[in-house]
């Protein structure tokens, strides 16, 4: 079976059978991610159950102070979360987006996943299904977290996310108007909207990294091709659903390598400076990473566990 999953840290793993299998692999050096995600394997787990336990350790480490509680808030001061978890025999996905007050935001999506009808929920409603399904409902604040919010209202709200609006975005904090309000009725309904579906989603912090809980674009696994999971700029990755991508790519016979390449290769040729890296692992449990060369991202980490690794390996790619 394959499962994928993601939260900024990702995991990804495969059944038994195979001379590297199981595997797990995850973005970024998140050691103890995989360590934890192995042991459950180890001791009995189900794949998802490793899934599940790898991630949380991530949220419960605030992995590289992104991941999880504290991180950074959004334009109201609050941390929201975002988790994705998909069951690559079943097809069954479980997601949450701007979830509030729960810490445990992987086992949330996966309650998504095994225990209702939906695939997605999100806001208000996410965060009442946990609490209703007995998570622990809690601040996510931290003494780092409101000082990023503080520093940001400081700033003149900088930076943030809005573009084509009066006043100047870069200067201020508004309240804006879309700039194409006078002559462009029509257009100017659909920027609104647009706008405010991403409130609350956006994060402040402009090198902290958003990764996309849209199943195909943050992770996609089905058992018979592979798995794939990316992270970076999750508002333009999801432009290109990459890991979709490039598990179609490894059915079609491609190399995980070069199916991690191709998906970020598609991306680049639209925006070439995106901050962005992907993970793909094929049936066989070989794996592979590419990733958009920009400065600050010259190489990508990430980590495998498989049975001639027990131990977490950390792995580098070049990217290009
Ligand atoms: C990883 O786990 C070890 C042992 O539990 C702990 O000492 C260490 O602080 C953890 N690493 C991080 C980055 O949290
Ligand atoms: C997985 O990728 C490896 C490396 O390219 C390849 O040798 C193997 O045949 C692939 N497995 C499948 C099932 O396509």
């Amino acid at each position: 079976m394959f499962a994928s999953l993601r939260i900024l840290a990702l995991t990804l793993l495969f059944p038994l059978g195979h001379a590297s299998l199981p595997l797990v692999i995850n973005t970024w050096p998140f050691r103890n991610a995989t360590a934890a995600a192995w042991s459950a394997l180890n001791s009995g787990g189900s794949v998802l159950d490793a899934v599940e336990r790898g991630c949380a350790r991530c949220e419960v480490e605030q992995c590289d102070g992104t991941v999880g509680y504290g991180g950074s808030p959004d334009e109201s001061g609050e941390t929201t979360l975002d988790a994705l978890i998909m069951n690559g025999d079943t097809m069954e996905v479980g997601a949450v987006a701007d979830l509030r007050r729960i810490k445990n935001a992987i086992g949330v999506a996966r309650a998504v996943m095994e225990l209702t009808d939906h695939t997605m929920l999100v806001g208000e409603s996410a965060s009442v299904f946990a609490e209703n399904m007995g998570f622990t409902a809690e601040d996510l604040t931290t003494d780092k977290s409101m000082n990023i919010f503080s520093q940001w209202l400081k700033g003149d709200c900088q930076p943030n996310y809005r573009k084509n609006v009066i006043p100047d975005p870069s200067k201020s904090c508004g309240p804006y108007k879309a700039r194409t309000a006078v002559n462009q009725n029509k257009r100017v309904t659909h920027l609104n909207t647009r706008s405010h579906d991403t409130i609350g989603q956006f994060k402040i912090q402009p090198d902290i990294t958003w990764d996309s809980p849209i199943v195909g674009a943050g992770a996609y696994a089905d058992s018979s091709a592979g798995a794939a999971a990316a992270t970076g700029d999750g508002d333009v990755m999801m432009r290109f659903l990459p890991s979709y991508l490039a598990v179609e790519l490894m059915r079609a016979g491609a190399d995980p390598s070069e199916a991690c390449r191709t998906a970020i290769s598609r991306i680049k040729r639209h925006y070439s400076d995106f901050f962005g890296a992907i993970i793909c692992a094929n049936t066989t449990g070989h794996y592979g990473a590419a990733c958009n060369k920009v400065s600050g991202l010259p190489q990508f980490h990430f980590m495998v566990s498989n049975s001639e690794s027990v131990t977490p390996l950390l792995k580098s790619v070049d990217c290009f």
